[in-house]
């Protein structure tokens, strides 16, 4: 199937969905990001490609470190939440303690 530059029909291909989890000033977040790849075994490496203006992206540059975890099936309503809000105005990782 030919598509050309920018055709919406790419945002319908079935991708894993990566949770970043980060801390800096606002305390613990989570974010969603589905660019996140495995690019290789040897060394083992992941990338994940985060908006710079984000929170995760601030915290990240702070803390040096972020976890990553690929989100389960069920796990679509922590996605949503992780993916919708931004960590500058909601306390994410509160609401989903209280939600499990
Ligand atoms: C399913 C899903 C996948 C997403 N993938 C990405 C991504 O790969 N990279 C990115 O920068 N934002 C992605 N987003 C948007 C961020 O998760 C969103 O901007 C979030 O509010 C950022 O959180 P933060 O500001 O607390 O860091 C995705 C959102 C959803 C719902």
């Amino acid at each position: 199937m030919d598509l050309l530059w920018n055709d919406r029909r790419t945002r319908q291909f079935v991708t894993n969905v990566g949770l970043i989890t980060s801390a800096g000033a606002l305390g613990p977040n989570i974010m969603a990001a589905e660019w996140t790849h495995h690019i290789s075994y040897s060394p083992s490496l992941i990338a994940a490609n985060i908006r710079g203006h984000n929170a995760t992206a601030q915290n990240i540059k702070e803390s040096k470190e972020f976890g990553v975890s690929i989100a389960a099936e069920n796990q679509n309503v922590i996605c949503s939440i992780a993916g919708k809000y931004k960590g500058i105005h909601v306390d994410k990782i509160s609401v989903l303690t209280i939600y499990q």
